[in-house]
């Protein structure tokens, strides 16, 4: 088995947007112990998994979900919101409606910690700054998931520091705009 995910490794990691048909494959990775431990510590059930994350349920929350692909293999779960007004006591004192934030999750704890996630990050940020309007992404790492932080420093995040959100403590990570070449 090692040998085909290794050579799998050089394909294209892309993102596409995630459907209602990707729910079980969701709910599947969303109850892996490597994702538990990081997202929410528990085990959703499918309704569970439905109720939050079906697209048109996040888009009222102004939430874009996708999924990240390995060639034509989904291998990992992606999200984008809009920072200003996300409710809920998350980033209260933002003011600028250009402000973007990701999230993501890999599938699979036998593709963790060989570049993809960086590569992910990579992709969601081109995707967001396609967006004219988009000012700066950023993101929100538990302070020891060091490897994280690590794979957003790879992909050109810097740390402004720790931040207290609804979900506890975070190091609040940025990435502006590149400047126009
Ligand atoms: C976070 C996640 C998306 C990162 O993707 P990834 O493919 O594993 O990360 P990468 O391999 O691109 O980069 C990880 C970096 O962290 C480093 N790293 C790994 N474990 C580490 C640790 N315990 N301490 C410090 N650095 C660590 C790696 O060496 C690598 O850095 P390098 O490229 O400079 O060598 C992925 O690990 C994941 O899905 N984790 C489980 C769920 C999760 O944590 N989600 C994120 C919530 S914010």
């Amino acid at each position: 088995m090692m040998q085909p995910v290794m050579a799998a490794l050089d394909l294209p990691v892309t993102l596409r947007l995630m459907s209602d048909a990707d729910i079980s494959m969701l709910h599947d990775w969303l109850n892996r112990p490597h994702i538990v431990v990081w997202w929410g510590g528990e085990r959703p059930s499918l309704e569970t998994v439905r109720e939050k994350y079906l697209p048109r349920v996040l888009a009222q929350d102004r939430v874009v979900p996708y999924i990240g692909m390995l060639g034509d293999m989904p291998f990992a779960y992606a999200q984008s919101y809009v920072a200003l007004g996300a409710g809920g006591g998350w980033w209260e004192d933002e003011t600028d409606p250009g402000v973007r934030g990701i999230d993501q999750s890999i599938g699979y704890a036998e593709l963790l910690g060989k570049g993809l996630g960086s590569k992910l990050v990579l992709a969601l940020v081109d995707v967001l700054f396609t967006d004219p309007n988009v000012t700066k992404i950023q993101t929100d790492p538990a302070p020891n998931n060091l490897r994280a932080i690590r794979c957003y420093e790879n992909a050109g995040f810097r740390s402004e520091g720790i931040v207290v959100t609804p979900d506890g403590p975070a190091v609040y990570m940025v990435r502006d705009r590149p400047p126009k070449k």
